[in-house]
C-alpha cells in the first residue's frame, strides 16, 4: 500500500454542476501516467483532487496508505509535489529563489547541494540568476520543474509523487524531449511516480506507461498506450478528424491530424 495512491469514488460537485464524476484510480511508484482529455474536461480539477489541494464531495484519496486528511502538511510536502498550469508570483524573485521555495526548511548547505544537482539535471544553470518574472514561458516551466524536483529530492534523486499540469505546453522540441526523457528515466527505479497532464498525444504515446482519459468530468479510459490511443476512441473523445498509424519501426502509434 505504501507504493500506491488510491482514489475511491473520488468526485466533485459544485452547486448543480458535477465537475468530476465519482471515479476509481490507482497510481503506483515507478509509473509514468498521462492524463489526457478535451479542454474543460476536468483534468486540472482531477489533479487538484489527487494531490489533496481540493476536498472531494464524494469518496476519498489515500496516499501511501493514509487518507490526505491524516497527513501533516510538512510531511506531505516532502512526499508529493505539484507543478501547476499557471504560476504567477506575488513577489520579484530570482529563478534560483523559486527553486528553493520548496526546500527552505533545509540548511543552506543542503539547499545548495540539491539546487546544484537539480539545475545540472535540467540544464538550466544560465537561468538561475535571472528575475523569474522576465523569463519566457518555456524558461519558467524549466524553473518550475526544478522547483518540484528539488522539493522531492532525497539522496541522489527525487522520490515520491510528482504531478505536473501541462508541463511541456511552452517548451521547444529539445526541451520537451529532455524533460520527458528525464522524468521517465527518474521513474524507472520504482521510487518516483510521475502523473502529467499532456495535450500532445504523440508525447503521451512515447513516454507513458499508462494513459487516463477524462471527458466531461468522467474517466472514460485507463490503459496502455496501445489500448487507449485508437483512431475510433480519439475521434469520439476529441471530435477531431485524425489518423492513428503504427510504424513497423516504432513500439508506439503516431497520431496525425487530417488536413
Ligand atoms: N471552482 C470551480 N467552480 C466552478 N467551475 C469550475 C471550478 N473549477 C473549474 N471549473 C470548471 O470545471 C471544468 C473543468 O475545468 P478544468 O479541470 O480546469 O479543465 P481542464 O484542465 O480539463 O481543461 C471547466 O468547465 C471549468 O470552468
Ligand atoms: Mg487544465
Amino acid at each position: 500500500m505504501h507504493n500506491t495512491l488510491t482514489a475511491r469514488q473520488l468526485g466533485l460537485q459544485t452547486g448543480s454542476r458535477t465537475l468530476i464524476n465519482p471515479l476509481d484510480l490507482t497510481l503506483k511508484l515507478g509509473e509514468f501516467v498521462t492524463i489526457m482529455g478535451p479542454n474543460g474536461a476536468g483534468k486540472s480539477t482531477l489533479l487538484r483532487l489527487l494531490t489533496g489541494f481540493l476536498s472531494p464531495t464524494t469518496g476519498e484519496c489515500w496516499l501511501a496508505g493514509k487518507p490526505y486528511a491524516q497527513w501533516q502538511r510538512r510531511q506531505l510536502a516532502g512526499q508529493r509535489a505539484v507543478m501547476r498550469q499557471h504560476n504567477q508570483l506575488a513577489f520579484a524573485m530570482s529563478a534560483e529563489e523559486v527553486i528553493v521555495l520548496g526546500i527552505s526548511q533545509y540548511t543552506m548547505q543542503r539547499q545548495r547541494m540539491i539546487v546544484d544537482q537539480v539545475v545540472a539535471l535540467i540544464g538550466c544553470q544560465a537561468l538561475c540568476d535571472r528575475n523569474y518574472a522576465t523569463l519566457s514561458g518555456g524558461e519558467q516551466q524549466q524553473i518550475q520543474l526544478a522547483r518540484v524536483l528539488a522539493q522531492l529530492w532525497k539522496e541522489d534523486q527525487p522520490e515520491g509523487w510528482l504531478f505536473l499540469d501541462e508541463p511541456t505546453s511552452a517548451l521547444d522540441l529539445f526541451h520537451q524531449q529532455h524533460l520527458l526523457r528525464l522524468l521517465h528515466r527518474l521513474t524507472r527505479n520504482g521510487k518516483l511516480m510521475v502523473c502529467a497532464v499532456l495535450h500532445d498525444v504523440n508525447l503521451a504515446a512515447t513516454w507513458s506507461d499508462r494513459i487516463v482519459v477524462i471527458q466531461q468530468g468522467a474517466l472514460v479510459a485507463d490503459g496502455s498506450v496501445q489500448q487507449v490511443l485508437t483512431e475510433s476512441q480519439l475521434t469520439a473523445w476529441y471530435q477531431a478528424e485524425l489518423s492513428v498509424i503504427q510504424p513497423a519501426s516504432s513500439s508506439h502509434p503516431i497520431v496525425l491530424l487530417n488536413k
